[in-house]
């Protein structure tokens, strides 16, 4: 019985275990070091500011009308790691950006974004990745604020 009861636990804590989060599913995958003043000058070129703005390069003005807007970068409540930075540029419609109407950023479920899996270079992948990771901060844990209490 003991054995039965031990062996239960064993498949519900395996079984814990197993399932993994989203942040979890890049287990195993390292990216080299990668140079942010290359990243910003490819951010520049492939024109991710078409429909992007970050703290430091605000989007394009002349931007056509009906072009998305998303905002990259900035405080966040979860890390943004670079696997989900890899993730969003290589394979966008995996996971939508959240905040915004859906007709903006998607069609049919698939990401609005354009794709640049032809034409990007992976050392222009890495050091993209470098260049936006530092300007996500994780927004400070807010402390619940107790009034003085006098007796
Ligand atoms: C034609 C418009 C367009 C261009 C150009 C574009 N993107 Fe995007 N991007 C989007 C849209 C729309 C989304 C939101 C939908 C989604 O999550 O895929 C998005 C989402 C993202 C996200 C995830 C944002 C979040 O909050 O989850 C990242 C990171 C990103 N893009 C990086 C880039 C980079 C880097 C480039 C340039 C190499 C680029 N994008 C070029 C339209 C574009």
């Amino acid at each position: 019985m003991i054995c039965l009861y031990r062996l239960l636990l064993a498949i519900s804590f395996g079984l814990l275990l197993g399932c993994d989060s989203d942040s979890q599913a890049a287990r195993g995958f390292s990216l080299p070091k990668g140079n942010p003043g290359a990243g910003k000058l490819v951010y520049t070129q492939l024109q991710c500011n078409n429909c992007h703005s970050l703290p430091s390069v605000p989007q394009d003005t002349e931007r056509v009308a009906g072009t998305p807007s998303v905002t990259l970068g900035g405080e966040v409540s979860s890390v943004q790691t670079y696997g989900q930075l890899v993730s969003s540029i290589i394979n966008p419609s995996h996971r939508i950006a959240k905040g915004y109407p859906l007709a903006e950023v998607a069609d049919n479920g698939q990401s609005r974004m354009r794709n640049y899996n032809e034409v990007m270079t992976v050392k222009e992948l890495i050091d993209l990745v470098s260049y936006l990771q530092p300007q996500y901060q994780l927004r400070a844990y807010e402390h619940s604020r107790y009034r003085m209490y006098y007796p």
